[in-house]
């Protein structure tokens, strides 16, 4: 009997992104987030299009993936609510608490998810944790205050660096700059978010506690299990 051959992570993320259209209502305008795991669900929502309204998109890479499938997409401001904001994570933890912003698009996706009733988050296993803080939280700030930001980070025992593009400071669809911040334990997801919202020159923190996911699918070996929180 020959053993199968594990899945790999790109498989496990198109599965998740497979299994995720059955939260897309037919009719509706679904929001979207960005990352290789969200482009597995446009990739499967090509299948589906002629039932989807149209989109709220977290990103111009999005934008452009979403509208090359024929997927209009809608300003968030022409929305009052959404049914489902459907997204990746850098980090899961047990209580659907994430660590979001791998891709420089936190501050879209937080505005995006805030518009939904329902956050789907849509991960391979390697993304779920006990403790946010393995990957380095990405924070977006406006690029005066960085120096200063990444000293207060320094109190919390954290060392941040500029995120950097071709040896430049990566420049995010807001026009700003992203800290990748190392060495933090976030033992409480939603005081820690509180508390660095409120630092001047934060545009956001990728933590999404206060914008935490209701139901993960997670794609593991076993095949795709749903977690409720
Ligand atoms: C984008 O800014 C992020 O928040 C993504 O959702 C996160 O980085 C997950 O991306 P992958 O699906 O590419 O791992």
């Amino acid at each position: 009997m020959t053993t199968p051959t594990p899945l790999t992570q790109d498989e496990l993320k198109a599965l998740v992104g497979q299994a995720a259209l059955r939260y897309v209502v037919p009719g509706d305008i679904v929001g979207v987030g960005t990352g290789s795991t969200v482009n597995k669900f446009i990739d499967a929502l090509a299948s589906i299009k002629s039932q989807v309204r149209g989109a709220v998109s977290s990103s111009v890479a999005s934008t452009e993936r979403l509208r090359a499938i024929g997927i209009p997409v809608f300003d968030a401001n022409e929305v009052e609510q959404l049914g489902v904001y459907i997204d990746g994570a850098d980090e899961i933890d047990g209580l659907g608490y994430m660590v979001k912003g791998g891709g420089a698009a936190l501050t879209r996706e937080k505005i995006v998810a805030s518009l939904a009733r329902q956050f789907v988050c849509i991960a391979d296993e390697s993304k779920r944790v006990e403790t946010l803080g393995r990957f380095p939280l990405p924070v977006e700030v406006i690029p005066m205050a960085a120096a200063h930001i990444a000293r207060r980070f320094a109190t919390l025992g954290g060392q941040a660096r500029l995120r950097l593009k071709d040896g430049q400071p990566l420049v995010t669809d807001n026009g700003q700059h992203i800290l990748d911040v190392t060495g933090l334990h976030v033992t409480d997801p939603l005081a820690m978010e509180s508390e660095i919202n409120q630092w001047p020159g934060v545009l956001t923190v990728g933590i999404f506690a206060h914008q935490k996911a209701q139901v993960c699918l997670l794609g593991t070996a076993q095949g795709v299990q749903t977690l409720t929180y």
